[in-house]
């Protein structure tokens, strides 16, 4: 059980004028959706959709667990994020942009409109891109990107954005599964000291067989590249001939808005698909409770656009409610641990959402960097990503929002489309770790997963969701079987599969929830998903290796680091397994990137393993935490594997 402290309103003035402000009106929306779900619903998607023409139906269920919302209904999510805050927007900031350099640029709603409508013509006159096709962003964090998303979104083309610290194989093979047509890249983009180039691995993905007629690169750093007659073609030459206006094209409300692709604990990363009007809604919904987002506010979160949390919290979100979006390229702690503290004082940023790696990182590098800058503005600090341990969250809440703001630990997955678990700032008391209650509407349960009933306070089980909600993940790109398997196989609920996220979880007293992470293979680095599936597939792949096992262990700063265990092929020698080491490393940073390389690799020779051939990993992680052995090992086709390797670990 906790015995943390709940911390009640920081901020009085804050909660009287806040969205949701008391935990009764919290209740009122969770009892309104309780007994009329479709009703609930129907409130906020017929108020806050701006329809072209209006659903006739709130949810279909018939084909559970694939679940359709708003039937019927057609909209453009670029008109709802642009167009319908012309009228009184127009000359309001829509995204602050500061590069890693320190070069800024405000983009008004009507400047964004301009962008945006010229990006879409540049796709549909010049490269042919019809509604349906997908089109591949891979591209450093400047506003072309958020242009190349909404650009897709007005013509109706599906975007899947790949994060730039990708390498050119992970890229292909996102390119290949989504069988793309176009993709939109950047010379290069700035991070620290040196350029960083992006345009390669595109040349270097596109080697391969794949559907790519056109490639797209704007020009940000400037660096030479080479260029493909015919195939590439030059963003800021193209785009000065195109005509600002594009009229948005009529889409279903289930029509697909994006592809993004993310690890699970087997095989390679899926395609997880959002559609339409149910994940704008959410979007726009969660900005306005979970960040209490008002009118003449300035809103930073810090992700990147190549993660789900950059998609919903950056782009899409903010500017659905018509808000003010910082984006920012480069790191929190370049050019020193001070540059997020004054990007916060400079812009007066209001709400600040990050990740729990990103306040410990800032933490250890400039503990005392908040108290030299303004950071009064703030009223709301956002986490996300992983629990956030209770240090981090304390200097957080104390040093940062100096005990006035409310701490929002958002709960929540790339098939979620948007927050499902979280505090709403001004109502819900706080706690440090504890991303609190389900947001009303999102029928968030813990479950014990062999009786699919609800756990009691101070019991583990499974984090589920047993109702289909409006933002949730319409299917894995052209595999539906794995969809179902993936998402509906391992909880029922009075004998209904219910949606489970793959995360474990616990209730407290106060029926506060605790995640307390995965259940599966799926490591958590720095706030990422890795599948220990993929990283072993690329070590393997070096010729010396026999056979891999990869686990998470504990890491101060990355929250979960990678631990390798390898077996050689041939005999054990020390000389070359430092070569190894980084030859392998090398096969990690091109078959995936560098935020997949392994911060342990220990040479074994064998892996515990049961009779029937299966890997016992729970023995490694508990090995590779420094933990005692305690699980029975006697059912291990060879029980003394373990001590041999402990002992290669203290070796
Ligand atoms: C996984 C989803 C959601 C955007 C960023 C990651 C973990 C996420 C929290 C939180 C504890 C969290 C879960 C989840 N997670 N937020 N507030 N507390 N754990 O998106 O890559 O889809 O990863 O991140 O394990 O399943 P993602």
């Amino acid at each position: 059980m906790s015995e943390l402290k709940k911390i009640y309103n920081p901020n009085r003035e804050f909660a009287a004028n806040a969205r949701i402000k008391n935990m009764c009106e919290y209740k009122d929306l969770v009892e309104h959706a309780t007994e009329d779900y479709e009703g609930f619903w129907d409130t906020y998607a017929s108020s806050k959709i701006e329809w072209m023409k209006p659903y006739s139906k709130v949810l279909d269920e018939s084909k559970a667990p694939f679940s359709s919302w708003f039937i019927g209904g057609k909209l453009n999510v670029s008109t709802q994020c642009i167009d319908r805050h012309l009228d009184k927007r127009k000359n309001k900031a829509a995204i602050i942009f500061e590069g890693d350099r320190g070069d800024k640029q405000i983009i008004t709603y009507l400047e964004l409109s301009y962008n945006v409508n010229r990006f879409a013509n540049l796709l549909k006159n010049k490269f042919n891109v019809k509604k349906g096709d997908r089109v591949i962003i891979y591209m450093p964090m400047i506003p072309e990107a958020a242009y190349a998303m909404l650009a897709c979104a007005r013509i109706g083309a599906i975007h899947s954005i790949v994060f730039g610290g990708f390498s050119a194989e992970a890229l292909r093979d996102r390119i290949q599964d989504a069988e793309a047509k176009v993709v939109i890249t950047a010379d290069g983009a700035f991070r620290k000291t040196k350029p960083y180039m992006l345009k390669p691995a595109v040349d270097q993905a596109l080697q391969a067989e794949t559907t790519v007629e056109k490639v797209l690169v704007v020009e940000r750093n400037g660096e030479d590249v080479e260029w493909v007659a015919g195939r590439d073609y030059s963003y800021n030459e193209l785009i000065v001939d195109e005509s600002s206006k594009c009229e948005a094209e009529m889409m279903d409300s289930e029509d697909p808005l994006f592809l993004l692709y993310t690890s699970g604990s087997t095989g390679k990363p899926k395609g997880v698909q959002h559609n339409s009007a149910g994940y704008i809604l959410w979007a726009q919904m969660t900005m306005e409770w979970v960040f209490d987002v008002k009118e003449n506010d300035t809103y930073w979160c810090t992700a990147d656009v190549g993660w789900i949390t950059g998609h919903t919290y950056i782009v899409y979100g903010p500017l659905a409610m018509g808000a003010t979006t910082v984006m920012f390229e480069g790191v929190p702690t370049y050019p020193d641990a001070g540059r997020a503290w004054r990007m916060v004082e400079e812009y007066k940023i209001n709400q600040f959402y990050t990740a729990p790696t990103a306040i410990r990182v800032l933490h250890k590098m400039g503990e005392n960097e908040p108290a030299k800058y303004d950071l009064s503005s703030l009223k709301v600090l956002g986490t996300v990503g992983e629990p956030i341990d209770p240090p981090a969250w304390k200097w957080y809440y104390e040093d940062v929002g100096n005990s006035k703001c409310s701490i929002v630990d958002t709960y929540w997955q790339t098939e979620t489309g948007g927050h499902v678990v979280s505090p709403l700032p001004g109502a819900t008391p706080i706690k440090a770790g504890c991303a609190t209650l389900p947001l009303p509407g999102i029928m968030a349960e813990i479950l014990d997963p062999k009786t699919g009933e609800k756990v009691g306070a101070g019991e583990s089980g499974y984090m589920c969701i047993t109702k289909p909600w409006p933002a949730m993940i319409r299917g894995v790109w052209g595999d539906p079987d794995r969809y179902v398997k993936s998402y509906f196989g391992d909880v029922k609920k009075d004998g209904k599969a219910v949606y489970f996220t793959g995360d474990g979880a616990n209730y407290d007293e106060d029926g506060y929830i605790t995640i307390t992470g995965r259940t599966d293979d799926v490591i958590n680095v720095s706030g990422h998903r890795m599948g220990t599936a993929e990283v072993e597939a690329a070590i393997k792949s070096h010729a010396k290796v026999a056979e891999v096992a990869v686990v998470g262990r504990p890491h101060e700063l990355k929250g979960e680091g990678i631990f390798a265990y390898i077996v050689m092929k041939g005999e054990d020698n020390l000389a070359e397994e430092i070569e190894l080491i980084k030859e392998i490393n090398t096969n990690i940073k091109q078959e995936i990137g560098n935020i997949a390389i392994c911060d342990d690799m220990v040479f074994v020779p064998g892996l515990p393993k049961t009779r029937s051939g299966k890997i016992m990993r729970r023995i490694l992680r508990s090995i590779a935490k420094g933990e005692e052995i305690t699980q029975d090992i006697s059912t291990l086709e060879d029980p003394s594997v373990v001590s041999a390797i402990e002992k290669c670990i203290k070796g």
